[in-house]
């Protein structure tokens, strides 16, 4: 397994699933040193394990981030009791009233993410790096609607919290690639150590900095609007950072910065690969393209057909949607979930050990051709209700499931589809000559996917 670890983070991934492959429909094991890693890839063993009280936590590779940057945020929390009363108070900032409330932020930011590609792209061949501009905006979307601050974002091309968020996977990525950098006296010695602390601090001293942004705003808010004022009675939903800033009495200023960290950088790799990738697929696919500009023409043909999506008009979009599951399905964001087996366990009728790691292939889920035929081909009617019904419900898990499931998954929906919606109304895509076939995209593993040099597609306005 050493070799598999040691050649390098794009290979790590395509490695792993090329020996996963070779196991159809079981259990198989590997060693790393003296660690064992259990690998599953289908339906029936994957909803076992996300259901098991045994395997509730995180395996020990995902301390690292622990260690950096994530602390006891809800990702990582060890302690059940304080995990899930720590996943109602964030849930409580994700709840329906307040998700409607974010779709014109969505529009907003993605119209102008749109103008933003546009004066990018290359004159004459109309060629346009999109995944960093996504980013940006992406980090937009979550300052402005979890915590209701302007990041200012788009204006740059980069933000000091992304860069040092990349040094931090880096790091991850090469702790886990160097398996005895895993252990913290040795990682003292490596030469990424001071890189890590240095973006450490960075991170902290944002975060810090926002927080003391956001209670000097929140606290002039209450003044101006008067104690009659129904806001302060309570009677309007709160944001997340509000319901998180209330609670500092129970909890430690650590805490909340954990928890802070923790929904950025959950929320943002996640979709802006995911949105990326379906404009990427969409560029290779314009008969795909054409129907979801189809359905968003019958959305909005009553009315102003510039106007912004109302949270009906989004829930309409259910061809959009299949789009977003089946690019999903193909770039699985997180294509590996690690768990620890806390106490021997029964699973797929194997006896697993105590202090195993348990790892699932959701990449290799997604692509099992038992599950979905054809299944490297872009095909968003794998999602029609006949055929998701036709599947076992553990069968398509990019937002993982049981205990830890993902608490963005509807925010993430919404907000993707926002994004989606927005550039195709107003631009065209189509393949780049850097990227002209899907084969050519070039992916990493650094606990999530990424991309390795960018993504590629040209971009034309729409007439
Ligand atoms: C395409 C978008 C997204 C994908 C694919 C995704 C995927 C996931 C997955 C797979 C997990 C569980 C990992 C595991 O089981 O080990 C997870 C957990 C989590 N996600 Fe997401 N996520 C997305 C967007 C978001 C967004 C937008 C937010 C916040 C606004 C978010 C916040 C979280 C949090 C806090 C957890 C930890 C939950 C817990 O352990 O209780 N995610 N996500």
């Amino acid at each position: 397994m050493l070799p598999v670890l040691l050649g390098g983070p794009e290979k790590l991934l395509i490695n792993i699933l090329n020996i996963a492959r070779n196991y159809e429909n079981t259990l198989f094991k590997a060693w790393v040193f003296n660690r064992l890693y259990i690998f599953s890839k289908t339906p029936e063993v994957v909803e076992a394990v996300l259901t098991n009280p045994n395997l509730f936590n995180k395996s020990k590779e995902y301390n690292v981030f622990s260690e950096s940057i994530m602390g006891n945020g809800l990702f990582l929390n060890k302690k059940f009791h304080e995990w899930k009363m720590n996943r109602k108070m964030v849930a409580a900032g994700f709840k329906f009233s307040m998700l409607k409330s974010f779709v014109p932020i969505f529009y907003e930011e993605a119209k102008f993410l749109g103008k933003i590609l546009y004066k990018k792209r290359e004159i004459n061949s109309n060629e346009c790096e999109i995944s960093s501009a996504i980013g940006m905006a992406t980090l937009e979307m979550i300052g402005r609607t979890a915590f209701g601050v302007k990041l200012n974002a788009q204006k740059n091309d980069n933000h000091e919290f992304l860069e040092n968020l990349q040094v931090i996977q880096k790091v991850f990525e090469y702790r886990i690639t160097h398996p005895w950098f895993l252990n913290r006296s040795l990682f003292q010695f490596s030469t990424y150590k001071r890189k890590h602390d240095i973006s450490q601090n960075k991170i902290y001293n944002f975060i810090d900095d926002l927080v003391q942004r956001i209670n000097t705003e929140l606290k002039n808010n209450k003044n101006s609007q008067g104690e009659h004022n129904e806001e302060c009675m309570g009677l309007k939903s709160k944001s997340l950072i509000e319901i998180l800033l209330e609670n500092e009495h129970q909890t430690t200023f650590n805490q909340i910065r954990d928890e802070i960290i923790t929904i950025i950088s959950a929320a943002q790799d996640t979709t802006a690969f995911t949105n990326a990738c379906a404009i990427f697929l969409l560029a290779h696919h314009q008969d795909i393209q054409n129907k979801v500009l189809e359905e968003l023409l019958a959305i909005f043909s009553s009315g102003d057909p510039d106007r912004q999506p109302t949270y009906e008009d989004l829930q309409k979009m259910d061809y959009l949607e299949r789009v977003i599951k089946e690019t999903l399905r193909l770039y699985t964001v997180t294509p590996l979930l690690g768990r620890k087996v806390e106490k021997e366990t029964m699973i797929g009728g194997y006896l697993i050990p105590e202090g195993s790691t348990f790892i699932i292939c959701t990449q290799l889920l997604h692509l099992n051709a038992n599950l979905y035929p054809e299944p490297e081909k872009f095909n968003p009617d794998n999602f029609l209700p006949e055929a998701c019904r036709s599947r076992h419900p553990y069968s398509f898990i990019p937002f993982s499931g049981g205990y830890r499931n993902c608490i963005g998954m509807k925010y993430a929906m919404l907000q993707m589809k926002s994004v989606v919606s927005t550039l195709v109304r107003s631009y065209r895509f189509y393949p780049s000559d850097k990227c002209p076939n899907p084969e050519n995209l070039r992916l990493m593993f650094a606990a999530t996917q990424q991309f390795v040099d960018g993504c590629y597609v040209k971009i034309e306005a729409r007439t």
